[in-house]
């Protein structure tokens, strides 16, 4: 699908359809947008009955869609034009559709964005097929145009995306395009301008979201790395280093090695520099972020073998890093301002006879020592070696995401990231980030007295914490330990990087959870002037 921006009365003729955001409301369901003007013969109504209404079901909440038919008999008694005249509608060509945006106080803010996300969804899921629909943004809101019209980009880009490599036959039609149209014609540019935003974020969250989708046997750790290195060499602010097994190796990097060793897929490690074209300075220097991705391209659990039916869904164990290289993708065609390094393991977590044992002891970069009794909390060792690389960039602030627990899933259910740190501000800069981008995460502790439950017999910390008591905690306790001083923020995105149905503007299968998180991130002016400390700060 493609999208573009257009005021509301110079729409294309070719319509099929005109989605018109509704509000809620005591008086009844009221249209949000666009009432005064032509659209290409649209029937838009300025007032609607609420007894009409009541008895199509809808009230106006949040994602709930009516279509007004174009062709065949009128379908509705409703006030039209001014809203002085009641009576039957005869619309030509396009059809309406009428999507509750919920109430108008509620249209602001974060949650505002979250909401025009899921009225676009909403949209497209009714629309159907077709070549040409538009979207009305909503007048007189308190949101910044462009915000709006990225918002509405980016749900009804992610609300079309569909997997569909490994299918046969006959590929279900789509919508061609997408116009978001603007009340007043001064809007259009600020509309582009959102609207180029979202549909670019919307294309790396869509990579995100195939290499989650793709089966773990064709997405080896060696394809992965193949895959970006192909995308970003011609990309003059990226720079691709890919290490094998025996750099990975000569580098000592035993967490990797500990735990590909079960598996024929030999890992690599990839490290991505963004360096932009057009840096900013904070303070003098330009501000530099290292994000860390877990890359397990399949989760067997190792020797402490997952069940069937808990290793189902373990391709999916590469979503950190996924999110992490399709964050730089995009921050890259966005001319984001700061410094960017991108450090993702990558490694299958196989029951192979080399395989690690429990029990086992494996040295990892800092010289630290990690005994292994459970291979299956393999995120936690391969996570070692990359925030102890991480953090001898001397960055301003690490940020990694990972599938790191079922405890995390456990705790804050599908939708809601784990959100841990070592540094006050840049957590919260983190959840803000998330919250505006409509990725919510929950902040957990990591009290220093639990740090006894990864205490080791041998060795200086073991890789398990204790059975059914907080697990992610555990997880990201032993995660702090490589990061030295460098601010950081960890992600455990066990519940949202993959979603069990489809949902407002997600498929089932890979979100891409985390890449507009970072994107918001990182391209946020506030966070890089708080990510540059002045010393002892
Ligand atoms: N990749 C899993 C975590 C996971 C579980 C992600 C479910 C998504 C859904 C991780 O490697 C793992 O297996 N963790 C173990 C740790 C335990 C052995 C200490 C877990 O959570 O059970
Ligand atoms: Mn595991
Ligand atoms: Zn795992």
């Amino acid at each position: 699908m493609r999208i573009e921006s257009a005021s509301a009365n110079a729409l294309p003729a070719d319509l099929v359809a005109v989605a018109v955001p509704v509000f809620s409301g005591p008086e009844g369901p009221q249209p949000a947008a666009g009432v005064s003007v032509d659209l290409a013969g649209a029937t838009v109504p300025t007032v609607l009955d609420p007894a009409w209404c009541k008895r199509q079901g809808f009230t106006g909440k949040v994602g709930q869609t009516v279509v007004f038919h174009a062709v065949g008999p009128a379908t509705a008694r409703m006030r039209t034009g001014d809203g002085t005249g009641t009576g039957d509608v005869s619309a030509a060509r396009p059809d309406t559709v009428l999507v509750g945006v919920g109430e108008a106080s509620a249209l602001a803010g974060d949650a505002g964005l979250e909401t025009l996300r899921r009225a676009a969804a909403a949209s497209i899921r009714a629309i159907g097929d077709g070549g040409a629909a538009a979207f009305l943004l909503p007048d007189g809101i308190a949101l910044p145009v462009a915000r709006m019209a990225e918002a509405v980009a980016l749900g009804a880009a992610m609300a079309g995306y569909r997997y569909e490599t490994y299918r046969t036959g006959e590929r279900p039609a789509r919508l061609g395009r997408l116009v978001v149209a603007t009340e007043s014609p001064s809007e259009v540019i600020p509309a582009a301008e959102g609207v180029a935003r979202g549909s670019r974020i919307a294309d790396s969250v869509s990579l995100a979201r195939d290499l989650v989708n793709q089966p773990p046997s064709s997405l080896t750790p060696w394809k992965f790395a193949e895959l970006f290195v192909r995308r970003f060499r011609d990309v003059s602010q990226l720079t691709v280093e890919v290490w094998d097994a025996e750099r990975i190796a000569a580098e000592r990097l035993g967490g990797v090695l500990g735990v590909a060793r079960g598996s024929s897929q030999p890992p690599r490690l990839v490290v991505v520099e963004y360096r932009p074209d057009r840096p900013m300075e904070v303070r003098g220097r330009v501000p530099h972020v290292a994000l860390v991705g877990k890359g397990i391209t399949f989760d067997s659990g190792g020797l402490s073998l997952k069940t069937a039916s808990g290793m189902e869904t373990m391709k999916t164990d590469m979503a950190g890093a996924a999110a992490v290289l399709c964050a730089v993708d995009a921050l890259a065609a966005l001319g984001a301002g700061l410094r960017v390094t991108a450090i993702t393991p990558l490694t299958e977590n196989m029951p192979g006879g080399e395989a690690t044992k429990p029990g086992d002891v494996l040295t990892t970069r800092n010289g630290k020592t990690i005994e292994v009794l459970n291979t299956d909390a393999e995120g936690r060792l391969v996570l070692a070696d990359a925030l102890a690389l991480a953090a001898e960039a001397r960055p301003d602030a690490i940020v990694d995401l990972a599938t790191l627990t079922g405890a995390a899933v456990v705790a804050l259910g599908g939708d809601i990231a784990g959100l841990f740190g070592n540094d006050e501000r840049l957590v919260a800069e983190v959840r803000a980030a998330g919250e505006r981008a409509g990725e919510p995460s929950w902040p957990l502790p990591l009290p220093d007295d639990y740090r006894s439950h990864i205490d080791s017999e041998v060795a200086d910390m073991k890789n398990v914490g204790r059975a059914g008591k907080a697990g992610s905690i555990a997880a990201a306790m032993l995660l702090r330990e490589f990061v030295g001083a460098v601010p950081w923020a960890h992600l455990d995105i066990a519940g949202p990087a993959r979603s069990d149905e489809q949902v407002r503007y997600l498929a089932k299968g890979g979100t891409g959870f985390g890449v507009r998180t970072l994107v918001e991130l990182l391209t946020s002016v506030r966070f890089a002037e708080s990510v540059v400390r002045d010393a002892g700060e």
